[in-house]
């Protein structure tokens, strides 16, 4: 294998097709299933918002997930030369995807250096018993009195977060190194199993606990006035993107190191079946753990729910470990454990994303690649170790979800879609190698009803963002973190478009449109 982009000559490839489907399985599932989703099925209406939850998975998820592994095996290239291939002008979109992985990255793997330090923790409970104090105060060092005011405090970087992102970023990029099969695809196929069993070993413990049904009840109940609420749409569309790691660029590159003939939509739906039936097994887990809590405390499930994400992972969860009877480490380091595990398969593909266009681009050899942007990156995750550190992250999190993967989703279909018209070729190179064809459900989820919606979405989004503060945080902290966020990924999509290419590809003819 020569160290050199280039697509068609040494592009790097899966061993095998299981270890593609795992990898790109890693990659869906990952903190969104476990501690986003949980959530937005208990903010969005419970039970009844499975139903925008599975219309989203048809009509955007699944057609997006073909859209995008066709891409990439077509194309062999990430996003960038893909999105060039197809019509010149394009570059840019794939940058500004490639930017919001790498941005996303940058707090992802802190997350995972919590994680890590949560599975020391879980030796003996040592968070106490106040977990909220512990996490946010003690550990994490924010700001007294937390946001607003303190939004701007950045302070010293927290020791022992540093040191637990730090080897968090060890770990991934020793995979990153190694490659796509001896890296990758390896710790893809050790991870995704134990994952799994370590998640069933949870779900099972959970539903036997006391007040179990409590919790469940409260998640599926289902409220089906929530469904003429656009935001419940929104927020069903909102998690199928991240949770399935679409239009990140991920897919994209993942994809282009299948080999000429793959059945696309097949492992299009393995991956993102499975992925919603992961996150499904989560919520139980979670809402059932919830449940029991309550019932420890004699409260009700929605007061021990907590605050999100956050919140339910390094807060609730601490708490239930202390309240379990017996096992309580054991519990616990399965807990932090699926969660670091479940993470650690989708940064490496956040970070794949980035690293295979900028080989591409510059010409360099995976370690320097790795090197350069893995260097980059664990400089900017230093702003997330400080003191505002989950404000920081809060709010980047929130524009890049928001607008930065909603928009080059809409960007990428409106490509393809309307300015190329590349779905009807697109679809005979599917149904060509799959045994699922595309069909009319395909063609019109990616010509109509994805654009429609992707493109209600943004201005509902933008409508709300501008009349509601987010989280009552500084007007400064917005702008410059959350909407400097957004733009900075735009300048650089131009900014890195217009550095020559130095890579195999500039001598290389892109496939053309069929
Ligand atoms: N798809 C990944 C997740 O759910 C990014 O966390």
């Amino acid at each position: 294998m020569s160290d050199v982009a280039s697509p068609e000559v040494a592009r790097d490839q899966w061993g095998t097709k299981v270890g593609f489907i795992l990898a790109a399985m890693g990659s869906a599932i990952g903190l969104g299933n476990i501690w986003r989703y949980p959530y937005v099925v208990y903010e969005n209406g419970g039970g009844a918002f499975l139903i925008p939850y599975f219309i989203a998975i048809a009509t955007a998820a699944l057609p997006i997930l073909i859209l995008e592994y066709s891409l990439g095996q077509k194309y062999r290239s990430g996003a960038p030369f893909t999105f060039r291939a197809i019509s010149k002008k394009w570059e840019p979109l794939g940058w500004f995807q490639v930017a919001v992985a790498f941005f996303i990255a940058t707090y992802y793997m802190v997350i995972l250096g919590w994680c890590l330090s949560y599975i020391v923790y879980s030796f003996g409970s040592q968070w106490g018993d106040d977990t909220a104090s512990f996490f946010i105060g003690e550990y994490l060092g924010t700001s007294e009195g937390g946001a607003p005011g303190g939004f701007w405090d950045i302070g010293a970087p927290q020791v022992k977060v540093l040191l637990a992102v730090l080897v968090a970023w060890a770990l991934v990029l020793l995979i990153m190194v190694r490659g796509v099969s001896k890296g990758i695809e390896l710790a893809a196929k050790i991870l995704m199993p134990t994952l799994i069993v370590m998640l069933i070993i949870i779900v099972l413990r959970a539903v036997t606990l006391d007040g179990a049904a409590e919790g469940l009840n409260v998640l599926f109940t289902p409220d089906f006035g929530a469904l003429g609420d656009p935001s419940v749409w929104i927020a069903a569309y909102g998690q199928v993107f991240f949770s399935m790691s679409i239009a990140f660029a991920i897919m994209i590159t993942y994809a282009s190191y299948l080999p000429r003939k793959t059945d696309l939509s097949n492992s299009a739906f393995i991956v993102g079946l499975s992925n919603a039936g992961f996150e499904f097994l989560a919520a139980i887990g979670v809402f059932a753990v919830l449940g029991f809590l309550a019932a420890a405390q004699s409260t009700e499930v929605t007061e021990v729910a907590g605050t999100g994400g956050v919140g339910l992972a390094f807060i609730s969860f601490p708490a239930i470990i202390n309240t379990l009877p017996g096992l309580n480490t054991v519990f616990g380091l399965l807990f932090f454990g699926t969660l670091f595990f479940a993470g650690l398969t989708s940064a490496v593909s956040i970070l794949e994303c980035v690293i295979a266009p900028v080989r591409e681009k510059l010409g360099l050899s995976r370690n320097a690649a790795v090197g350069l942007v893995g260097g980059v990156a664990v400089v900017v995750s230093m702003l997330y170790v400080t003191r505002g550190g989950l404000f920081y992250l809060d709010t980047i999190d929130r524009f890049l979800n928001n607008f930065g993967l909603v928009v080059s989703g809409l960007l990428e279909v409106i490509l393809i879609a309307w300015v190329a018209r590349q779905i009807g070729p697109l679809a005979q190179h599917v149904d060509a190698m799959s045994y699922i064809r595309t069909g009319v459900w395909w063609k019109v989820s990616l010509t109509v009803i994805t654009p429609v919606l992707l493109g209600v979405m943004t201005v509902y989004n933008l409508w709300n963002e501008i009349n509601e503060r987010y989280s009552d945080y500084p007007l400064s902290g917005l702008l410059v973190l959350g909407w400097g966020a957004v733009l900075l990924c735009a300048v650089l999509a131009f900014v890195i478009t217009a550095v020559p290419d130095r890579g195999a590809l500039a001598d290389y003819q892109l496939p053309t449109k069929e």
